[in-house]
């Protein structure tokens, strides 16, 4: 490759690894719930800003949420701290944040009795000073984020939780008198027009003496045209459930025209938190996601985290009042809040295998929301799968599996709400453990003829070994030898053939060694055991052809046969030229009666046969005599031209031998 072009193949590959760590994994809540309702968090700036501490702080909010909130750097204290100073640092990376990763930002808060810097409080200024210092501060901070927050919390918790009395110890309250809601609403509004005007409050959410307080400042504020939406904050306790009495409250505000959003959700429980005080929060998230679907524009929780919350800190022995767990797990608030979406889980992604010894090693990617993994197992590709286990982590080791064997594998993400899609497929082939072969001869034992050969197969066995196998053979008598095909393998046989020189030595049985070697394992060794049968190339068997009687109305022919082995088949045929005149007269043998004769005639020859039957054997002798018979008209029977063969097996190999008289 030349060096450019390699430099842009490094480009390419540095941009794909770049895309893979910086693209968002699936989106979950916030995909679940898009186009009907906006979902969000409170963020905690310490946590935002910790990258290193928090690793998953930003993308569990960016991935999971497409909505924002400030906890507290958008207030009074944080973001106006001297009369003439505005520090804006930290809200504007929230907002920065939540543009880079299309979320909307909600404005919390503008008029609120808590985080009043103490240059307001200790300023001694008059009415007016107090009211120009807050339509200084509504105006500068609205106007800085116009176009960027979508709805700002103008007052906050105006009503007290004296029975619906009004919260007559704030500080605003105290300068201004309670004017100054209605005077804070339309400075907002003439800050920024677009901007969704909202009250918000806590303990708003079921009628009762705080509702109706603050139902009848919003229906004024209303009735101006100064407000558009009522904040349910929705701090609860466990186990909180949505009642009828939520729902009649929640419409006597949506009639008059207003938008509705819980803005601080969490439930709190009593720590340690059990599985069966998670699945009663459960309940509750269930719930308030299921009301807000069909009545709010946005659903945020305070904070989403159990690491991050202001719960244990103002309620000591309490918490774990997230949708997501101190490791930034799902909780089954998470899930239960999902399913109210229809949320469905999707095919866990990143599978991979691993193959180790009779055993394969998986891990993927975490699905949100799942609370176990199954891992499906096929020997075919495509399945059919079956359960190979479960899991409840991202990793997974299927064993007792065989060697050799190539295994699928699919993985599938379960909640309470089912079971995801199968993920891409992955396969593995177990291997490892001892490696090793055997070795074993197929037939065991070979008789070999002086001039002829044999072969025995040499079959292999191999455990987890590949490597290239060959094999020597010792101990072979005197003119034999032996050739190896192929002279190595990474098969499973090899066929070794032994050939006798017509001057071996005969006789045996001998054992013959095979030695086989492969990669850096020590030998293994066969054994096999050689006859040499004598006979220098036709199996020790000598046939001699003669006329016995040639005469113008008699011949015989004879074969003659002498054996130095044992024959195990035998044919003997002799064929007389069927001239005029003459025809079939007899046939005879020395052997006797395991001998089956027979004779047939055409016009031009006739065939005598004499055949060893089956299941018997010829011992070695030195003579034996086949004879045909045919008588003539007077005129000699010319014997040139007629022939004889002789087919015979000795030690397993077969011998024809051909001739005339
Ligand atoms: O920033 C200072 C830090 O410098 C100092 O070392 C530390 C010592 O306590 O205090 C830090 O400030 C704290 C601040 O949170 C930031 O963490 C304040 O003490 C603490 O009082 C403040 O609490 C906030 C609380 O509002 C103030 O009333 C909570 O984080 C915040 O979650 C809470 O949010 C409110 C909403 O605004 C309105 N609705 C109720 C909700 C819960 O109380």
């Amino acid at each position: 490759m030349p060096g450019s072009t390699r430099q842009f193949a490094r480009c390419l590959l540095g941009l794909f690894v770049a895309l893979l760590f910086t693209l968002p994994a699936f989106s979950q809540l916030r995909n679940a719930a898009a186009g009907r309702l906006s979902v969000g968090a409170a963020v905690n700036i310490d946590a935002f800003n910790n990258t290193s501490g928090e690793p998953q702080y930003r993308p569990t909010l960016s991935r999971e949420y497409n909505m924002l909130v400030a906890e507290n750097v958008m207030k009074f204290d944080t973001i106006h701290p001297a009369q003439n100073t505005y520090n804006f640092t930290q809200a504007d990376q929230l907002v920065a944040f939540a543009q880079a990763n299309g979320m909307k930002v909600r404005g919390h808060v503008l008029i609120w009795h808590n985080q009043i810097p103490s240059w307001v409080t200790n300023g001694n200024f008059t009415r007016d000073q107090v009211i120009a210092i807050m339509q200084d501060h509504i105006t500068t901070v609205m106007q800085h984020f116009a176009g960027k927050v979508v709805a700002w919390d103008v007052v906050n918790e105006a009503v007290s939780d004296n029975n619906g009395a009004m919260r007559t110890d704030s500080f605003w309250f105290q300068k201004i008198g309670q004017d100054y809601i209605q005077m804070a609403y339309q400075f907002a509004r003439q800050a920024d027009p677009n901007a969704k005007l909202y009250y918000n409050d806590y303990e708003i959410e079921q009628p009762g003496p705080k509702a109706d307080t603050a139902f009848s400042i919003v229906s004024g504020l209303r009735q101006q045209g100064l407000i558009d939406g009522i904040g349910w904050q929705m701090h609860k306790v466990n186990p909180f459930r949505i009642t009828s009495a939520n729902e009649t409250n929640a419409a006597r505000f949506l009639n008059l025209g207003l938008e509705m959003t819980v803005t601080e959700m969490d439930i709190r429980q009593t720590l340690p938190s059990t599985p069966t005080s998670l699945q009663q929060q459960a309940l509750g998230y269930g719930d308030v996601m299921r009301f807000c679907l069909t009545r709010c524009a946005a659903l945020v929780t305070w904070g989403f985290t159990d690491k991050f919350s202001w719960v244990p800190g103002t309620f000591p022995g309490q918490g774990d009042a997230l949708p997501f767990d101190m490791n930034y797990q799902p909780k089954p608030a998470y899930t239960a809040m999902l399913n109210e979406l229809g949320g469905t889980l999707p095919a866990p992604t990143g599978l991979a295998a691993t193959a180790g010894n009779a055993q394969v090693s998986l891990t993927w990617n975490a699905v949100t929301g799942a609370t176990s993994y199954n891992v499906k197992r096929a020997t075919t590709s495509g399945g059919p799968y079956v359960l190979a286990g479960t899991a409840t982590g991202t990793s997974f080791t299927n064993t007792g599996l065989t060697n050799g064997t190539t295994y699928f594998f699919v993985v599938s993400a379960v909640s309470s709400s089912g079971e995801s899609p199968n993920s891409a497929e992955v396969s593995a082939t177990p291997s490892g453990g001892t490696a090793g072969f055997t070795i074993a001869f197929s037939p065991t034992s070979l008789t070999v003829n002086q001039g002829a050969s044999g072969t025995s197969t040499i079959n292999i066995t191999r455990t987890n070994f590949t490597s290239g196998i060959a094999c020597t053979a010792s101990g072979m008598p005197s003119g034999v030898s032996a050739t190896f095909n192929p002279t190595s393998t990474t098969g499973n046989s090899i066929a070794m053939t032994l050939a006798a020189a017509a001057t071996a030595t005969a006789g045996g049985p001998t054992n013959i060694t095979v030695s086989c070697t492969g990669g850096t394992l020590p030998a293994r060794t066969a054994t096999l055991t050689l006859t040499v049968g004598g006979g220098g190339g036709n199996g020790g068997v000598t046939v001699t052809p003669a006329v016995a009687s040639s005469s113008p109305f008699f011949n015989e022919l004879q074969v003659r046969l002498a054996n130095t082995q044992t024959i195990s088949a035998l044919t003997v045929t002799v064929v007389i030229q069927r001239t005029t005149g003459v025809s079939f007269s007899g046939q005879y043998n020395t052997i006797g009666g395991q001998i089956t004769q027979s004779n047939s005639s055409t016009t031009s020859a006739i065939t005598y046969t004499f055949r060893l039957s089956s299941g018997t054997l010829a011992p070695a002798t030195s003579g034996r005599t086949f004879a045909a018979q045919a008588s003539g008209s007077g005129t000699a029977h010319p014997t040139s031209g007629d022939t004889w063969t002789a087919t015979y097996t000795v030690g397993g190999q077969n011998f024809t031998q051909t001739g005339t008289f």
